[in-house]
């Protein structure tokens, strides 16, 4: 996979990496299996799958989704340094096709941090490509900052690593900086000036403080880059990543001015991204090219005019393209569990017996609320229903009063086994039922998100709810879906809590801190 033909590009998704990184996103191991594992059956070339040096579990997590990997490179980050690298590598021997990333700040603001000069990180660059590629034959070397690294300074550390064994060389403009002319111009120049270079993949990442990350790009292609590194939604750290589903659907629609082909699946874009949504929190926007609620929704009334004349009128690709299917009345209360299965698996959706019980349980609860039950609602319903955190803490009772009169709630809960009481006023029906669970559970943890939306249309329409929380630095985001918002909200904040609570023991067990960035030098 990592030698592409001239008329194709791989596919390099960082979700897992530099998605993950950026605060407040991270997931849970059972999160990150699940996405690596639909990356792989999407088509993605080469997933990086974490930093294996950042902490146990992501150590853990590298090495699980090397034993699993079907189809997909799978790649680990370190810094360049020997403990770094043999970390990433005990990770990602266990894969079927593993590479080895590393990588080295070589702006000179990047190499004031480690203190280097242009000659002594010229050594390191040498040395931890060298061992790197004693260990494993396929290198990812990447000049970090390389947008804003003096031109010639670029093309020696570059044809030294290349010179030291590395296969891909990763261009990053890793404060989102440059613009597509300069971000092909850069590639081109590299082709030309470095010797060896017509021997390695060159690879763009880009991030997308200014907005232009796609375009640098795909720029970054036609000057002769045949890697884009993405991720899914653009999750990343400020602005973002590349959104693996625009420079895929970019490539895929135009390809009569960009010929250069992918291996992904399209149709298993919507899935994804919903999934990375819902475990992230990190919601993705209305207007989002592509993904977003409003990409194929052509609601004024010229386009809709047009639009039953002929599709193509406003449509350069069709919904089915990326996996979104029209929006279909499921069932009502009286379908049975069997068409509730044939259902789900329309929807690419697989239970086992007994979760399929709890599913059609909570699926019966919701028909009798609900006139009409959409495609949207079982896929909320399934995911309510999948995770496995413990309930140590779970909602009983929930009487909330609001109006103009005053908010105030009154909670049951159970916690460890034992019934708790509280009933509490707040600004607010919500903040009333937080504080409620903050009477009955006592934490520290401080509340940094809190974010509602509608699975369908309607005013019954079910809320799906994320909540995260931060407890010294541990972040957790916990969700629920419901078509009462309170309920949702405070079941979502529970999640959380509970997810808390399975952090905690890792932690008081010696295991899963997150204390390096990859921003730290090392
Ligand atoms: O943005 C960046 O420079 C990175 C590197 C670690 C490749 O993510
Ligand atoms: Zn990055």
């Amino acid at each position: 996979m990592t030698n592409p033909s001239q008329d194709s590009v791989i596919i390099f998704d960082t979700t897992l990496r530099d998605g993950e990184q950026s605060p407040g996103a991270t997931m849970t191991h059972e999160e990150k299996l699940e996405i690596a594992s639909l990356l792989d059956e999407m088509g993605v070339d080469v997933i990086e799958a974490g930093f294996p040096i950042a902490s146990e579990g992501d150590f853990n997590a590298v090495s699980e989704i090397s034993k699993r990997s079907k189809n997909s490179v799978i790649c680990g980050l370190s810094r360049a340094n020997f403990k770094d690298i043999d970390r990433c590598w005990e990770a990602v021997k266990h894969a079927a096709q593993p590479r080895i990333h590393t990588f080295i700040g070589t702006s000179p603001l990047h190499r004031a941090i480690p203190n280097l000069d242009k000659d002594q990180m010229a050594e390191r660059i040498h040395d931890t490509v060298t061992h790197a590629r004693n260990l494993c034959d396929n290198i990812q070397w990447s000049p970090m900052d390389a947008t804003r690294t003096e031109h010639d300074y670029l093309c020696r550390t570059v044809e030294i690593a290349i010179r030291a064994g590395a296969t891909t060389i990763n261009i990053p403009d890793t404060v989102g900086y440059t613009a597509p002319r300069e971000s092909a111009d850069l590639i081109r120049m590299l082709l030309e000036k470095v010797p060896g270079a017509d021997e390695v993949v060159f690879a763009t990442h880009c991030h997308n403080d200014l907005g232009m990350a796609t375009a640098n790009s795909l720029a970054a292609v036609e000057a002769g880059a045949r890697q884009i590194e993405c991720t899914i939604n653009g999750l990343g750290e400020r602005a973002g990543n590349t959104a693996l589903e625009e420079v895929v659907m970019a490539l895929k629609v135009r390809n009569d001015i960009m010929p250069w082909g992918t291996r992904i699946d399209t149709t298993k874009i919507m899935n994804i991204s919903r999934r990375v949504a819902a475990v992230s929190g990190f919601a993705v926007q209305f207007n989002k090219a592509i993904v977003g609620k409003n990409a194929f929704a052509h609601e004024s009334g010229i386009h809709q005019d047009g639009m039953l004349k002929n599709a193509e009128t406003f449509e350069i690709m069709r919904p089915e393209d990326v996996g979104l299917a029209a929006t279909s009345l499921v069932m009502g209360k009286h379908s049975g569990r069997a068409a509730l299965r044939s259902k789900l698996n329309e929807l690419g959706i697989e239970l086992a017996d007994n979760q399929l019980a709890d599913v059609f349980l909570r699926f019966k609860e919701l028909a009798d609320r609900k006139k009409e039950v959409y495609d949207d609602d079982l896929i909320a319903l399934v995911r309510v229903s999948d995770d496995a955190t413990p309930d140590r803490i779970a909602l009983k009772e929930l009487t909330v009063i609001c109006g103009t009169g005053g908010q105030s709630a009154e909670m049951v809960m159970i916690v460890d086994g034992t019934e708790c009481r509280a009933k509490t006023t707040g600004d607010g029906p919500v903040d009333a039922a937080f504080n409620a669970v903050k009477e009955i559970f006592p934490h520290s943890a401080k509340l940094e998100l809190y974010q509602v939306s509608a699975v369908t249309e309607g005013t019954d329409a079910q809320a799906t709810v994320s909540v995260r929380l931060n407890e010294d630095g541990r972040i957790v985001t916990g969700s629920n879906a419901d078509t009462d918002t309170v309920v949702a909200s405070v079941k979502a904040y529970v999640h959380a809590l509970n997810r808390i609570l399975v952090r905690r023991d890792k932690v008081a067990a010696g295991g899963d801190t997150r204390e390096i960035s990859y921003k730290d030098a090392g």
